[in-house]
């Protein structure tokens, strides 16, 4: 097995690095710019820009993959709905051209994509459940699985997944666990929704399912999240606890009193049978990873 990580100086993408160098797989990690993962190898690493044909191109006849997973993506889900132009480019072109490529070098695709897939009327998400996304970013990520999965004879699996935490080098944003931890040890005033639902994934176990469904070359989608899911104030009020913080100064609030550029889903969270019977996909609580964050 040879894979292609993209955007390896993110969250995700750090995370498999460190699985894939533990495991001793070989691999090439990619990402825009210079190489911000102080763990990953110089050699092992590449600059390829998603959105350039020509540098995909390179890098395959160089390294000649046989998986490529492609976390790259434009990631904030307000910046896409007011940018929509970028948002196509980076989340819907790139993966055409690379899932191309992954076709003529018989080559599997594995694209991550969320649960911004669904309205949020339903909660607890299957993989066979009608998609229906409220935002820029969710139709993207939409049309980015329809395309692949109308590309005929492509080897590929698509990895849905809900918001993401953990810690790493150098990374371009924050995610909700290490921010409330940060607040919450500052005493800032916070208000904090309680009314959108999801089931917070901790970066590691992600990474894991990643790499175990192309070491099975498991096709399809994947649902990949968190075993639990709550409103976001609990998560905040879960974090506070565990670290023994104080919530005397955060307060509830609704998602209409932000008026954030993009409409969230209020209820996802997955249904998690598929991943468990066929990858053995065991994520761990909340609690038992805020150790490590
Ligand atoms: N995080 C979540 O809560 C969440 C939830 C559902 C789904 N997902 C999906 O999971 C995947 C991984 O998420 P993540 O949290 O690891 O994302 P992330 O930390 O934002 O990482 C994305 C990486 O892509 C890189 N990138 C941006 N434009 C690029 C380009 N043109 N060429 C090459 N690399 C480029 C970014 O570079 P810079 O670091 O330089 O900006 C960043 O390192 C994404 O596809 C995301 O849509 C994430």
């Amino acid at each position: 097995m040879r894979m292609l990580i993209t955007g390896s100086n993110g969250l995700l993408g750090q995370k498999l690095v460190a699985q894939l160098l533990l495991k001793g797989i070989d691999f090439m990690a990619s990402s825009l710019g210079v190489n911000r993962n102080n763990d990953c190898p110089e050699e092992n690493y590449r600059t390829m820009d998603i959105c350039n044909r020509d540098e995909i191109a390179e890098v395959f006849n160089e390294f000649k993959p046989t998986h490529v997973i492609h976390t790259a993506a434009m990631t904030n889900v307000d910046a896409c709905e007011l940018n929509p132009q970028e948002c196509q480019s980076l989340n819907v072109d790139s993966v055409q051209l690379l899932a191309n490529q992954c076709l003529a070098s018989n080559c599997h695709f594995q694209l991550l994509s969320t649960d911004f897939v669904f309205d949020g009327s339903k909660g607890n998400y299957q993989e066979e459940d009608a998609p229906n996304p409220l935002s820029i970013y969710g139709h993207s990520k939409l049309q980015a699985e329809e395309y692949i999965k109308d590309l005929p004879s492509l080897q590929f699996s698509i990895v849905r997944t809900i918001i993401v935490y953990g810690t790493g080098n150098q990374l371009s944003r924050s995610n909700i666990v290490k921010w409330a931890k940060e607040a919450l040890h500052e005493a800032k005033e916070l208000s904090i929704i309680d009314d959108q639902f999801r089931a917070p994934t901790w970066a590691d176990d992600l990474a894991w399912a990643c790499i175990r469904i192309c070491e099975l070359n498991e096709n399809g989608i994947f649902h990949v999240s968190g075993p639990e899911t709550m409103s976001i104030y609990e998560i905040v009020e879960r974090i506070a606890k565990h670290y023994q913080l104080s919530m005397d100064k955060v307060k509830r609030t609704t998602s209409s009193s932000l008026s954030q550029p993009a409409v969230r889903p209020p209820r996802t969270g997955f249904n998690l049978s598929k991943a468990k019977s066929r990858l053995g996909y065991n994520p761990k609580t909340l609690e038992e990873t805020l150790d490590f964050i």
